[in-house]
């Protein structure tokens, strides 16, 4: 499994090495997939400027690689954005959040000019739906949110013992219909508490890396 990461993140590396300019902002997603694209990006952080994170974590790790770190609100421009996936449908929608990160991969994913998605074949899916949809959560609204879900048709699951970046909680939620994505993605944002939910479908990577 960790080759099959290690192999996409060099895929996504030698895409964008030709590619880098010295004033390139790119955008970071999370996870371990992304981890390994970190490694393989860092011989290259003389080419570019630097890098808008989605969390914490790849945050740490890009300032470990060397490379800066901006904050989203100074910048105008983000080239590329490089991020893992749960599940990629054959028309690349996406789950994503399992590393409860999805609101800030959304944001800097929809900032970006070119969503780069990287994965091994085994998130690759005929429908979405199996990896259960995180669903960050204002902690007031959990309950609220979770009976709205059900009402959905769909089994919410409280992340015990787990609070994003951003101060939230997640709820896993499995059996929602998700044959039409889009339409889920604006559903499930529009329950007051929701802060986002783990469907990428409104904005889709524009080219899928899977590894070899
Ligand atoms: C983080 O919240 C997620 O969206 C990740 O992108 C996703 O979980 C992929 O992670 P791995 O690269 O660890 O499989």
């Amino acid at each position: 499994m960790s080759g099959s990461k290690i192999n996409v993140a060099k895929q996504a590396a030698s895409f964008l090495e030709k590619k880098l300019t010295a004033d390139m902002i790119l955008g970071i997603g999370t996870g371990s997939t992304v981890n390994f694209f970190i490694e393989e990006i860092k011989p290259y952080s003389h080419l570019f400027k630097g890098a808008v994170s989605s969390s914490e974590r790849s945050s740490a790790l890009l300032k470990e690689a060397g490379i800066s770190v901006f904050e989203l609100n100074d910048i105008n421009e983000i080239a590329f954005y490089i991020d893992g996936a749960d599940e990629v449908s054959e028309d690349k929608s996406l789950i994503k959040g399992g590393g409860g990160a999805h609101t800030r991969e959304k944001i800097v994913a929809s900032a970006s000019n070119h969503f780069i998605c990287i994965v091994d074949d085994s998130k690759l899916v005929k429908k979405l739906g199996a990896f259960p949809l995180p669903i960050e959560v204002i902690p007031e609204s959990r309950s609220l949110v979770s009976r709205k879900i059900i009402s959905l048709g769909g089994t919410p699951l409280y992340r015990q013992a787990f609070i994003t970046d951003q101060g939230n909680q997640i709820i896993d939620v499995s059996d929602l219909d998700l044959r039409n994505p889009v339409e889920m993605e604006i559903k499930l944002n529009s329950i007051a508490g929701v802060v986002d939910n783990g469907i990428f479908a409104i904005n889709k990577p524009l080219t899928v890396l899977v590894s070899e």
